[in-house]
């Protein structure tokens, strides 16, 4: 019925045109607005890069002060934002906890849910950059049965979301620069992807016209699998299951083991076929916080040396199997006393920006349609329904 190419898993369909993020997976390069990330992580900060891929320009220095004034002015989240959290039990994973609040979210900002007002579409973004953190840091603090901590606006992006997750009213949570340099950048790193799977999942949803916050709930989930946001996660737990370098070869061979399902986490990418240069970034990352923090994890060793051996093999050269994003941050994560399971929140809160950026670049744009994939029909062909009494 009809023409269309098929096409399961998108491994060749475009599709949307986007001025928001660039990235040429067989060099290895990735521009966020033409600017490269490798240079972002370095001179930029996170909000300098959410201001950019929110309005196409990197801000001058008043602009910039007025946009982190306005995203400061929006952390915090309404009060009775506390009894959902209160509903989840104790050990609920953070992920599942953060899809329900995201999502709840909608019920509170009735007046800007008309999508096709640019400047309703921004007041949310904005609000959802400012607000995620917020929860993230609830969402833990529900798991460790503390008290929430009140964002503070005196502090940086980074430093508020350190502050709401390790502070404790009895004691003041003295911020380590370097611990939060590190956060920032690892924000900074996961801004924007262009149209992966849970872009491609926000776009998809706000493609209907739902309002922002029910869309950035189904980014949330589609996140958390462990093919893609949720291979932090799944690395960390693999990097500590390997345990000793001398154990590296044996997961390297149920890696390449064809009935075994394991794969090497934080290895491999739909589009990169190279060297994915945000791994770079966070390999060099890796090292100056852990030598920073004085941290001596011999993880890192066995994340070293895994990348080492996997490089040199076959199997993985033949295939075009690199380190992604994943393979180096969960281990800065670790180093700082972030908890494994609130990985991919951690990612969930610094793409945030990519996603609503997308969505709002899509409602903005002209002939905007539903996104309405098509199927190759498998089952029965017609036939006559037979029923029940007789
Ligand atoms: N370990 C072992 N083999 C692998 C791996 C891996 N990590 N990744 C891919 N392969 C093999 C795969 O078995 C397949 O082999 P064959 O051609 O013989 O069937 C071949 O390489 C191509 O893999 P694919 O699954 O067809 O490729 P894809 O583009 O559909 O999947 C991927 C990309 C990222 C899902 C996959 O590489 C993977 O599962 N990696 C591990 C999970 C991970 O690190 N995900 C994070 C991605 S980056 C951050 C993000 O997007 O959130």
């Amino acid at each position: 019925i009809g023409h269309f190419t098929f096409d399961p898993g998108f491994m060749a369909t475009g599709s949307c045109e986007s001025s928001i993020t660039f990235i040429d997976g067989e060099k290895g390069v990735l521009l966020h607005r033409g600017y490269s990330i490798e240079e972002l992580a370095r001179d930029a900060d996170y909000l300098e890069v959410c201001y950019m891929l929110l309005h196409g320009e990197a801000p001058d220095a008043a602009t910039y002060a007025e946009f982190k004034s306005t995203i400061t002015r929006h952390t915090m989240v309404h009060e009775t934002m506390t009894n959902f959290f209160h509903g989840f039990r104790p050990d609920a994973h953070p992920m599942a906890m953060l899809c329900g609040t995201v999502g709840a979210m909608s019920s509170f900002y009735h007046d800007d849910l008309d999508v096709s007002d640019p400047e309703k579409r921004l007041r949310s973004a904005y609000r959802l950059v400012a607000k995620m953190p917020t929860l993230v840091a609830m969402a833990y603090k529900h798991n460790i049965g503390q008290p929430f901590v009140y964002p503070r606006n005196d502090l940086s992006y980074a430093e508020n979301f350190l502050n709401m997750m390790f502070s404790v009213p009895a004691e003041e949570y003295k911020i380590s620069p370097a611990v939060a340099r590190a956060v920032d950048r690892i924000f900074t790193l996961h801004a924007d992807h262009e149209q992966n799977a849970s872009t491609s999942t926000v776009r998809l949803a706000g493609s209907s016209g739902a309002n922002p916050y029910a869309c950035i709930a189904a980014g949330v989930a589609s996140l958390w699998g462990p093919a893609h946001g949720g291979a932090n996660e799944a690395c960390l737990n693999m990097l500590q299951k390997i345990g000793t370098v001398d154990r590296i070869p044996e997961f390297i061979a149920k890696a390449k083991d064809k009935n075994d399902p394991f794969r090497l986490m934080g290895f491999g990418h739909r589009v990169y076929k190279n060297y994915d240069p945000r791994a770079t970034v966070m390999r060099e990352s890796c090292h100056e916080v852990l030598a920073e923090l004085e941290v001596k994890d011999p993880l890192l060793q066995v994340a070293m040396e895994l990348e080492k051996i996997a490089l040199e093999d076959e199997y993985f050269a033949s295939k075009k199997l690199f380190p992604n994003v994943d393979f180096y941050s969960g281990i800065i994560l670790k180093a700082i006393g972030i908890p494994t399971n609130m990985f991919t929140c951690i990612f969930a809160l610094a793409r945030t920006v990519g996603w609503i950026s997308h969505w709002h670049e899509m409602l903005g744009q002209d002939g905007q349609k539903i996104g309405r994939p098509r199927q190759l029909y498998t089952g029965e062909a017609q036939r006559p329904f037979t029923p029940i009494k007789k």
